[in-house]
């Protein structure tokens, strides 16, 4: 792989996490096929959680910092394991607590933005179009590339890592023109009003184009709410990192001859029903990926005067929770028997160990991913049902 002469330097550093960070990157690129590196303008680093990452994840990250690792781009921090304030809310046990402090003190060590929380674009770090970045959590992987326009692959944690120390990332995958086409076109023949119908819609095309990058036709609308649960979901089900959707996201390059699949109204329906195991929740969820200020004024305006029977989360960012907090809508979801919780989300915190068993969600990739990574038994609907379920 080419390198320039100050990429050179960096893998003959005296700071040996500078060194270490190049060489990840070279190997990477050399398996990758890359001809060269990119600069990068923003990075997003993944494994935050302790429930994700553990002691070993503790031990890298210290030893990491130790060696003097420090961010040179802006570079965002995932959801952690537990809201940073109220994690005793939380019912989060003292040990995991103070695990969960050091890997935030290392990161911090390191520069990295302890934002965490998985929508970035909402509130801070919004890439431009054509912008390479580094990102890793696979829902804002997918926002970034496909309604931005900004060019990332799915970084693992330590690539993201590198990244963001060296101020590179090898140029390979979606930062190429010549992988950024579609490989499907999805034809909608569905009506989709919510943000749990885009997620149904996501959860569906992920299992059929695993990889792919589908090209949407029929879809009237679309905000900012429902193309980020629909790129969350492509991403749980499959390992989608770029879509498009006609006269909506960027347009895709080429558009013949690809392999056509149609989402119709039956398959919707099937799609609820397959991800639903327990119509009868003990807690419901909201916030995978994290709450727009949008999302959480319309959950307080459906709880406002009311009283919860069973527990209800909102998981958002810090920036979206001041407003929330600001407007008012926190204390209406408060005084209805609801949390809002912030720099976490319902798969990285330890819910398992929590005493719940049976959750609501309105959000496909929580759909997809509670079963196994949290042993829930799912309930997946839309959100105003999901309200009426736990309301007294
Ligand atoms: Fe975000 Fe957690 Fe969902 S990282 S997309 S809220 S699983």
């Amino acid at each position: 792989m080419y390198l320039t002469d100050e990429e050179k330097d960096m893998l003959e550093s005296d700071n040996p996490a500078v060194r270490k960070a190049m060489k990840l990157l070279v190997k990477l690129g050399d398996i990758y096929g890359a001809e060269e590196m990119v600069e990068i303008a923003s990075a997003q680093a993944s494994g935050v959680s302790y429930k994700s990452i553990g002691d070993p994840g503790i031990m890298f990250l210290k030893e990491f910092a130790d060696e003097g690792a420090q961010v040179s781009v802006p570079t965002f921090a995932n959801p952690a394991g537990m809201d940073l304030n109220k994690w005793k809310d939380m019912h989060i046990s003292e040990d995991f607590a103070e695990k969960q402090k050091q890997i935030i003190e290392a990161m911090k060590r390191m520069g990295i933005t302890i934002s965490s929380s998985c929508t970035p674009y909402l509130w801070s770090n919004l890439p431009t179009r054509n912008e390479h970045i580094a990102w890793a959590e696979s829902s804002a992987v997918s926002f970034a590339n496909s309604v931005i326009g900004a060019r990332t692959n799915r970084e693992g944690g330590p690539s993201a890592l590198a990244a963001s120390i060296t101020g590179r990332t090898p140029k390979y995958g979606l930062h190429l023109d010549k992988n950024r086409v579609p490989t499907h076109v999805v034809e909608v023949d569905a009506d989709l009003n919510s943000i749990s119908d885009f997620g149904a819609l996501g959860s569906w095309t992920g299992r059929k184009v695993e990889d792919g990058k589908p090209y949407f036709v029929g879809v009237d609308s679309a905000g900012t709410d429902k193309l980020k649960s629909l790129g969350a979901a492509m991403a749980a089900s499959g390992a989608v990192a770029l879509y498009f959707v006609e006269g909506i996201t960027v347009d895709p390059m080429e558009v013949q001859g690809l392999e056509r699949i149609k989402f119709t109204e039956r398959d919707k329906k099937e799609e609820y029903r397959s991800l639903t195991e327990s119509e009868d929740p003990d807690l419901v969820v909201f916030g995978c990926p994290h709450c727009s200020i949008n999302e959480i004024e319309n959950i307080a305006k459906k709880l406002e005067g009311k009283t919860l029977d069973k527990d209800l989360w909102v998981f958002t960012s810090k920036a979206v929770e001041a407003w929330s907090d600001r407007m008012g809508y926190t204390d209406i979801i408060e005084k209805a028997g609801g949390k809002v919780f912030s720099d976490t989300c319902n798969v990285v915190c330890p819910i398992e160990k929590m005493n719940y068993g049976k959750m609501g969600t309105n959000s496909g990739k929580a759909a997809n991913y509670l079963p196994g990574f949290c042993k829930q038994k799912v309930m997946f609907a839309d959100t105003d049902d999901l309200i009426d379920k736990v309301l007294k």
